[in-house]
């Protein structure tokens, strides 16, 4: 039976960190803001919007929420984001995503400002992240090294195949790995005998969005079990990762919940006291 990687004690661990750095920066006459912005009803992202602001609270991170109507058109939400853009007290500027379909997702993660982008989507902080010159890392594969980091699982010569090439998670979890000296396979939707590849697999990351896609046949004997994935099943919250059987031959898995959800909102939370840092000259 493998070790179950707590992603919910790494993530207090470092939101205990980053409620430090806040209560510094208190002390000197500096606040901590984050505006998340969410614009219409997708369930999951009201749930994620919620859990950010719970992180805020326990942070001491001041929580602007701007919840806005479905058929909010684009110029709205970039004349918004421009508004928040120019406020001092918003640090980091986070928009919920996936946004409603008349609206392109691109243009408005290029209309916030770089500096304040504490989900390193901006194509600027891409690519400093593609160079290794960065401030932010993305909040998803960022928390998944720090998981690997706190329980000492090395990266370096690793086989790390990830499963999804988004570019929320799958790409730049690649690059991560990347800076990390990992050999990383990126497998997608049109890869051919997938299990053949995931079989090498010392590290496997999983963000597919489909619950029990990975199954023990597709998984090597001691290896190291990433679960993104974040779906319902009869429902029930569940990843991507048939739990039970991959459990049984890896050395390390994540569960759902309480692996990679919750270090994604501590991440944030490190991006925006890092944010913050930086607009006050610290
Ligand atoms: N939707 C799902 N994950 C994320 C995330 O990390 N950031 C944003 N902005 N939207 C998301």
């Amino acid at each position: 039976m493998s070790k179950i990687l707590d992603g919910k004690a790494v993530s207090e661990s470092v939101k205990e960190q980053v409620a430090l750095g806040v209560n510094e920066l208190k002390k000197a006459g500096i606040s901590v803001g984050l505006a998340v912005i969410l614009v219409g009803n997708n369930p999951a992202s009201k749930i994620y919007v919620a859990n950010k602001k719970k992180a805020c609270e326990a942070t001491g991170i001041k929580s602007f929420e701007y919840i806005l109507d479905e058929n909010t058109t684009q110029d709205e939400l970039i004349s918004l984001i421009n508004t928040l853009n120019a406020e001092k007290s918003v640090n980091g500027i986070l928009c919920q995503l996936p946004l409603p379909p008349h609206i392109n997702e691109q243009a408005v993660i290029e209309a916030i400002s770089p500096d304040k982008d504490v989900d390193a989507f901006h194509i600027s902080n891409v690519g400093r992240i593609m160079v290794g010159n960065f401030d932010f890392l993305p909040c998803t594969p960022a928390g998944i090294i720090e998981i690997l980091d706190y329980y000492n699982i090395k990266i370096e010569g690793k086989n790390c195949v990830v499963i999804g090439r988004s570019n929320i998670v799958g790409k730049p979890m690649a690059m991560l790995l990347m800076h990390r000296n990992g050999t990383v396979t990126v497998c997608h939707s049109k890869t051919k005998n997938l299990a053949d590849i995931t079989k090498n697999a010392d590290i496997l990351i999983s963000s597919v969005g489909k619950a029990n896609f990975v199954t023990a046949d597709m998984v090597k004997e001691g290896c190291v079990v990433i679960d993104v994935g974040m779906n319902r099943s009869e429902g029930k919250l569940c990843g991507d990762v048939c739990f039970e059987e991959v459990a049984a031959k890896a050395e390390y898995i994540t569960p759902v919940p309480g692996g990679v959800g919750p270090m994604t909102i501590a991440i944030l939370m490190k991006n925006t006291l890092t944010a913050a840092k930086k607009q006050n000259g610290r």
